[in-house]
């Protein structure tokens, strides 16, 4: 197949290129908010292109489309940080949902039908109950989960409109070698800068599941192997607990081998306004399709701490 991967030179793109690149041709399309280094070892790999352009310039989207038979399109550029919300919704309007907006017209324009979409827990908003696609009512907290629930309803009237085939993931926090940002990211290096002290955002009792990326992208290649009309919505998760915040600074620390360290804590229930501080998913869904991860929640952040150490 002829494969699309937008945002492919991030943390997960780059994880699932290299898998679909053993078996297909694959496209990267991403403006580098994080430089070349996840994908400079398969620039010399005659499966794989790169092209350095916005997604949201349809002009440059459309002239990569129009050379290329393109068979499927992998739709991971977004702005994945959060917390960036703080400084307004410029960020995730443009890079969350215009992405998804021109992509989607260059697919249409092409006749290109079938896509997966990196969707976030992020759309279900605060909520208190266990998590199921079916959860009723999603009112996102952050400007992110709104650029992404409005991405996903964009999805939804393109793939009745233009006859697509789409599969949509709810990814939980997801971690792993080549990670570009969040809380084991910023542990390590605050503990680098300082390995006395270690601010924590919040109360350190938030607690969310933690998937490994390789589970992540055996499950992204496993459902989108036989894409059908229609969009397919899975919450992809981990088996068993979350991991609190508190936890990932005592596994940090310890594989640091820091000692005394003492934590400092923000207060309030919350990291930063658009946190969600507790969430867990029903993944009855996912594992009916056969499919199971390997690691749990704990395991997934210390094998991520290594990762990030050994880097
Ligand atoms: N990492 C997580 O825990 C997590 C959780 C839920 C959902 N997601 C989603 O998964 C996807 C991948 O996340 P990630 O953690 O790999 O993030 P990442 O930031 O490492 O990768 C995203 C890539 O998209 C690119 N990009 C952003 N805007 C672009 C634009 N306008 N044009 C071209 N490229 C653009 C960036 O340069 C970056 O390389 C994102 O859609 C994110 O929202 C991630």
């Amino acid at each position: 197949m002829n494969i699309l991967v937008t945002g492919g030179a991030g943390f997960i793109g780059s994880n699932l290129i290299d898998e679909l690149v053993i078996d297909n041709k694959v496209i990267c399309v991403d403006k580098l908010n994080y430089g070349m280094s996840n994908i400079n070892h398969l620039l010399n790999n005659e499966n794989f292109k790169f092209f350095g352009i916005d997604v949201t310039d349809y002009d440059a989207l459309n002239e990569i489309f129009l050379n290329h038979q393109i068979d499927m399109v992998y739709h991971l550029a977004a702005n994945s940080d959060i917390k960036q919300g703080v400084f307004g919704s410029e960020i995730d309007f443009k890079d969350t949902f215009l992405t998804t907006k021109v992509l989607l017209d260059v697919m249409k324009n092409n006749n290109v039908k079938n896509l997966f979409f990196s969707s976030t827990s992020a759309v279900y908003g605060d909520k208190k109950e266990v998590l199921n696609e079916l959860t009723p009512d999603l009112r996102p907290v952050s400007y992110y989960g709104g650029a992404k629930l409005a991405s996903e309803a964009f999805i939804s009237s393109f793939t009745a409109m233009c006859d697509m085939n789409v599969v949509i993931f709810r990814f939980p926090n997801v971690i792993g070698k080549r990670l570009t940002h969040g809380v084991i990211f910023d542990f390590i290096n605050k503990l680098k800068n300082d390995p006395k002290k270690l601010e924590i955002l919040g109360n350190g009792l938030q607690c969310k599941p933690y998937i490994y990326v390789s589970d992540l992208v055996d499950a992204i290649i496993k459902l989108t192997k036989n894409i059908k009309p229609g969009i397919d919505i899975y919450n992809i998760s981990v088996i068993g607990n979350g991991t609190t915040v508190n936890e990932i600074a005592d596994i940090v620390v310890d594989e640091m081998k820091l000692e005394n360290v003492k934590y400092e804590y923000t207060g309030s229930d919350r990291g930063w306004k658009g946190d969600v501080p507790k969430f867990s998913y029903d993944i009855t869904k996912v594992l009916k399709t056969g499919w199971k991860p390997n690691y749990n929640s704990n395991e997934a952040v210390r094998k991520t701490v290594k990762d990030v150490l050994g880097e």
